[in-house]
């Protein structure tokens, strides 16, 4: 099991004061990691990273950051090397969708604020963290939490998976650069998970029925079913995997 420890490595996960990016940072620190976890409001980070250092002293620091603006997210990156002198792995994970309905509805305000956060953003942080791994030239590991979205339209989504297409992108086109630098960049796409942000579907009886009966595990994920894909990215076991996109979706886009 060693090539999945974190031992002594240094993660930042953004969007973690809940839902999967909170399921990942406790994952992370449970394998050895120490981690700078964000997100918008200091009231919601916060906590979050007093309770990993009650179990786990001196192992988190929270920092309110908006990963839509770019000198946010780099003081977030500058924070974490002096905290913690190091950055080994990256997660991209916040993520905003403001537009639910037909593509035609969609205005102006909602596709700037979806891609500030969700493509923009992703990239401010694969900028800051993959510039400081190649100072320190021992490799390291992007993940970016996209979604089956991405892959194929959600339902009235249509900006929303716009924009995770187009961090699958950014990720295989990183993965490319950054390939020489021993970086590994890839990309995890998880189908419904039982978060605040997806709740409007799952909540709802007859779009939880619909998307129940299509999907094969025959229910939604919890946040923790997507720590495993994420150590085995950001753990030395994943060393010869980059550019790849890991669908997490209990067999949803089968069928
Ligand atoms: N849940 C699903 O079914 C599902 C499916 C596929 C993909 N995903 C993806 O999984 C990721 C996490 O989603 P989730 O379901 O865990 O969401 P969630 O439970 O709503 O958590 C979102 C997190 O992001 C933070 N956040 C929101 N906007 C931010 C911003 N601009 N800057 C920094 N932090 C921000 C929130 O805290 P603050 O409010 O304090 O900022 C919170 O910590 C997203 O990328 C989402 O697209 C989710």
């Amino acid at each position: 099991m060693s090539k999945y420890d974190l031992d002594g490595k240094v993660a930042i996960v953004t969007g973690a004061s809940r839902g999967i990016g909170e399921a990942i940072a406790r994952g992370f620190v449970e394998a050895g990691a120490s981690v700078v976890i964000s997100s918008r409001k200091p009231e919601n980070i916060l906590p979050v990273a007093d309770s990993i250092n009650d179990q786990y002293p001196d192992r988190a620091i929270g920092v309110p950051a908006h990963t839509g603006r770019r000198v946010e997210t780099i003081s977030l990156v500058e924070l974490a090397v002096e905290k913690f002198e190091r950055i080994d792995i990256a997660v991209n994970n916040a993520s905003t969708n403001p537009h639910f309905g037909p593509l035609l509805s969609s205005e102006e305000s909602q596709w700037d604020k979806i891609f500030e956060v969700n493509v923009k953003g992703y990239f401010w942080l694969c900028q800051a963290a993959a510039l400081q791994m190649i100072k320190q030239g021992q490799g390291g590991k992007i993940i970016n939490i996209a979604s089956i979205a991405g892959v194929e339209p959600g339902f009235m989504m249509g900006i929303y998976s716009v924009s995770k297409a187009a961090i699958i992108m950014l990720t295989k086109s990183l993965a490319i650069e950054l390939g020489k630098d021993n970086i590994q960049v890839n990309a995890i796409a998880p189908g419904f998970v039982r978060t605040s942000f997806s709740k409007a579907l799952w909540d709802n009886p007859s779009i939880y029925d619909s998307i129940i009966r299509r999907t094969p595990a025959g229910r939604i994920a919890k946040p923790e079913e997507i720590i495993g894909i994420t150590l085995y990215l950001a753990s030395s076991a994943s060393d010869f995997t980059t550019g790849a996109v890991y669908m997490v979706d209990g067999g949803y886009t089968l069928s």
